[in-house]
Formats: C-alpha cells, structure tokens, sequence
C-alpha cells in the first residue's frame, strides 16, 4: 500500500477530508466507486431456506430480489421486470411458485426465465423463452448471503477469507437469527463506519464499555479487504461471556461483532449524504449460556450505539461546518480508519480513472 502516490504512510497519515461527506455528487460516485464494486450482505440464509423463498433488497439504488430457486439455488437478479421496469416482488416471501410482475402480470419462474406474458401475440418475433432475468453474483458465507452487482468485485475469499479460522473455535454458522435492531442516523454513512473503526474515542465515549474490554491491550489487525479490533473480556460474564471480543471491518459497510456465542452483524447503508441506517441483526449460538445473556447484550448494546450516534451526529455537523480541515492520525490506534480511507481513496481513483 505505501508504494502508492495516494497513500501517506500510517504515521504521516492524514483522515479523509470533509468534502467526501457531504454532497449528493459523492454519494453518487461512491454507489458506482464503492457500493456497486463490492460485495453486499444483503440477507441470511434462514430468510431463504424453501424453493420460492425470496427477499427484496436495494443495492446502491439498484432493486435486487433473492429467490431459491425449484432446483434449490439461491439465484439474485435485478428486481426490474424485462417488460417496462416494474417490481418482480415488493417485499420477502416465503414459498412463491413464480415471480409475477407487480405491473403488467408478466410471469418469470424462480430460475429467472419468462414464462408468460398476457396479451403479447400480436408483437413480432417475440419469444418468451428469449427472456430472462439477468444474474447476479450472490455467494453464501457463514449463512450470510451477499450479492455483488458488477463482475469486476474482488474474489469473495480474498475478501472474508481468514475470518471463520481467526475465530474458531466459535462457529457463525451454527448460530440462530434472533433479531434486528435498525437506527437512522444523522451523519454520513463513512462517519459511522470511521467511529467504528477505532476504540481512541472508549475512555471519552464508552465508560460502559470501557469496563468490559482492556483499553490497553485492545489491538487492531488489518488485512487486504478487512481489519480487526480485537480485545480480551473483563468484568463481562453477564454480558458477553468470557473470552475475546473480535469487532471485524469488511469493506465497505459490513461489521461482524463477534463475542463468545453471539454474533452481531451491522450493515451501514447511506440514505442519502448526510444520513444513513445502521442495520443490527443478532445471532445466538444455542447453548444455555449464550442463551442467558441475550436481554442484557441488547440493553447494553442499545446504551453503545445510543453513544456512538450522539458522537457520529456531532462530527457529522464538524465536517459539514466548512471549519475543518483533515486532521493527523493516531498511528497506535487509528490504522484501521486509515486503512479503510486507503481502500476508499484507491476505490474513487479507479473511479476517477474509468471515467476519463
Ligand atoms: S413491467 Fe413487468 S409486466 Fe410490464
Ligand atoms: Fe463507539
């Protein structure tokens, strides 16, 4: 990474600067730059378990529908009808014999192949077995399931590869959907993943957490396309159990919050350039004992999160002020924000390049 013109080395390393958070025009390049060009979670395998079984789900503005197929495969395709672009499903289902079109009753099979179309006998040389829905990529993880949108995505393995070994012997896959918690929040969607990214602001924002993890040897760990912060339990037997706390980055908007028994993964999705949702879904491994501490990880993680939006919302305003220039980086404990903005900055110059 240091070999590249872009790139300051960790210890001369400056943040990103404020004009890349605020702006529909950025939030725009970063669909195609970012969003477009990377893999998404975008739904978990119990959601998709029965032939028929779909969901419904936005990738940088494009409408994407999961389904199962008859013959079992889990297939992605835009959810825009080959007809005049209405909506194949409008929300999740379960057990769907086909997919029919919301507008004009089109009607493709699971696998994506038009199968009727009303009225359609008078056009010339129109076939219906000449239309399908285009497929995308979709890769099945740990029983997440993310699709990707374009073909020139990195390998999914050079992406979350590393992880499942780092962690065992906790196994995600083993681990039961149990709920979603969803916050709106009032700042750019790379505030929020910038603040999860470093643990300098826990003795200054966290004094509940700062109880739970040891601030002094809370390590972070970078690799290609993700990082990791990881750091020992204290004090935690009610909340977390005993053992490590492993926060994993994948980039772009991805975190697995993993805690012995229990898996959080959050999904940062911008709503526009100065707002965006943050998606919790919890898993619980099913053994007594992580089964005990579900009430209290929610209390506990609703107090965080209540925290790091107050903080995310302030900077937000900072970096909107036109007061700000980029600041120095911590090099002991901020290399993850600087790797992440490192994998940003190489993702708008590659944008940048295309276009010219
Ligand atoms: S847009 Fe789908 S049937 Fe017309
Ligand atoms: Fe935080």
């Amino acid at each position: 990474m240091q070999a590249d013109p872009l790139i300051e080395p960790l210890d001369r390393a400056h943040a990103l600067p404020a004009r890349y958070y605020v702006g529909e025009a950025m939030l725009a390049m970063e669909r195609r730059a970012v969003f477009a060009r990377s893999w998404q979670l975008v739904a978990h395998r119990h959601q998709l378990a029965e032939p028929g079984d779909h969901v419904v789900e936005a990738i940088a503005g494009t409408p994407v529908l999961l389904v199962r197929g008859q013959d079992g495969v889990l297939r992605a395709f835009p959810n825009v009808c080959r007809h005049r672009a209405g909506p194949l499903a409008l929300c999740n289902g379960k057990g769907a014999r086909a997919l029919h079109c919301k507008y004009h009753g089109w009607t493709y099979t699971l696998e994506g192949r038009l199968r009727s179309a009303p009225e359609m006998q008078g056009a010339a040389d129109f076939r219906v077995e000449d239309i399908r829905l285009p497929p995308l990529r979709v890769h099945e993880w740990q029983g997440l399931v993310f699709v990707a949108l374009r073909e020139d995505v990195p390998a999914f393995a050079a992406v979350y590869g590393g992880i499942a070994e780092r962690i065992a012997p906790i196994d995600l896959a083993a681990m039961r959907f149990h709920r979603r918690d969803s916050y709106e929040v009032a700042c750019n969607w790379k505030v929020y993943v910038d603040n999860f990214l470093e643990g300098y602001h826990l003795p200054h924002v966290h004094p509940g957490l700062s109880k739970v993890l040891d601030y002094r040897v809370y390590d972070t760990e970078l690799f290609d396309w993700h990082s990791l912060q990881s750091s020992p339990l204290r004090n935690s037997s009610d909340i977390y159990g005993d053992g490590r706390a492993y926060y994993y980055f994948v980039y772009p908007n991805v975190m697995l919050n993993i805690m012995p028994g229990r898996l959080q993964t959050n999904r940062i999705l911008p709503l526009g350039p100065d707002r965006c949702r943050v998606e919790f879904d919890y898993y619980y491994a099913q053994d007594e004992a992580a089964q005990a501490r579900i009430a209290a990880d929610a209390s506990f993680s609703d107090e965080v999160q209540r925290e790091d939006i107050a903080i995310c919302e302030a900077v937000q305003k900072g970096l909107a002020s036109g007061t700000y220039e980029a600041g120095r980086l911590c090099p002991k404990r901020e290399s993850g924000v600087w790797h992440f903005h490192n994998l940003l900055r190489a993702a708008y110059a590659d944008a940048a390049g295309e276009r010219a």
